[in-house]
């Protein structure tokens, strides 16, 4: 059996040893009860509360409108769905650049009323000072570099990042400062595979890559992308595990159909 499925609980603890015996981590996103649960009871390592809910959830276009209120909303909710992944919740857009001070408390408000195991935040160097005060007060941080969406009106554009020499330099700098503050996993996102793989070998914390290629320790989706709910998005990187739009437009569909021929209900479905 497999430590994966042996695992009762998934800690940070139990990924830095899934990294060493080279056993990847599996990690999709949830913003809900329902969907947590599904997800939880297949058998992920990791749930993502992401700040994504801003896109998939309220359908805005980019990350930086949802609130810290909002955040926590969807993180309680998943966490009551959850009995075995390791919750991590992403810090919204606001909430911890620039004042390390305010990214405690928001780390502390997500700890505390969303019962989640750990936050994420994106970026290196610029963000440490928050991050080493979010780890003195014993939070677990997940790091993200690489494609970092809610810096998306800096970059202008969602394309790969970190093709050029100096870009990748500081990602490789940035991987080893996260690192040496005590984050317990780092998320790549959307960067040549080369380098994802090489900073994978040269850290001993977990890698999960997202468009980051197969030679990190670990593979993080958006659980509505993934599923084919959402089919405006098409990634090289994306692979579709199915066609839930289609699905459910089909069994709406059906029941239209049923309520105005009057088919539904039927005897059985009545008092
Ligand atoms: O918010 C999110 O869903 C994320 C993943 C894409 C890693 O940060």
């Amino acid at each position: 059996m497999s430590t994966q499925s042996a695992v009762k609980v998934v800690t940070t603890h139990v990924l830095s040893e899934m990294k060493l015996k080279g056993e990847k981590i599996s990690m999709l996103t949830s913003y809900d009860y329902s969907m947590a649960r599904i997800v939880d009871q297949a058998g992920i390592d990791v749930i993502l509360v992401g700040d994504s809910a801003s896109n998939v959830m309220a359908g805005n276009e980019t990350t930086l409108p949802i609130t810290l209120d909002q955040m926590i909303y969807h993180g309680a909710s998943v966490v009551k769905g959850v009995k075995r992944a390791l919750v991590v919740v992403d810090m919204p857009f606001g909430s911890y650049q620039g004042n390390s001070k305010e990214a405690l408390n928001s780390a502390i408000r997500i700890m505390k009323e969303t019962a989640a195991d750990a936050v994420k935040l994106e970026g290196g160097e610029e963000v440490l000072e928050s991050i080493q005060r979010i780890l003195s007060a014993g939070i677990p941080v997940m790091g993200h570099l690489g494609l970092t969406p809610q810096s998306i009106h800096k970059f202008g554009t969602y394309a790969i990042r970190a093709k050029d020499t100096d870009e990748a330099e500081k990602l490789i700098h940035d991987a080893h400062l996260l690192e040496e503050a005590g984050c317990f996993a780092i998320v790549i996102e959307k960067v040549p595979a080369t380098l994802a793989t090489r900073v994978a070998k040269e850290v001993s914390i977990p890698i999960i890559g997202i468009g980051a290629g197969g030679g990190v320790d670990g593979q993080v989706l958006v659980i509505h992308d993934m599923l084919g709910i959402n089919q405006e998005f098409s990634p090289r990187f994306l692979r579709r595990y199915h066609n839930l739009f289609a699905e459910m437009s089909g069994a709406v569909g059906n029941y239209i159909a049923d309520v105005k021929s009057g088919d539904f209900p039927n005897e059985r479905e009545q008092y």
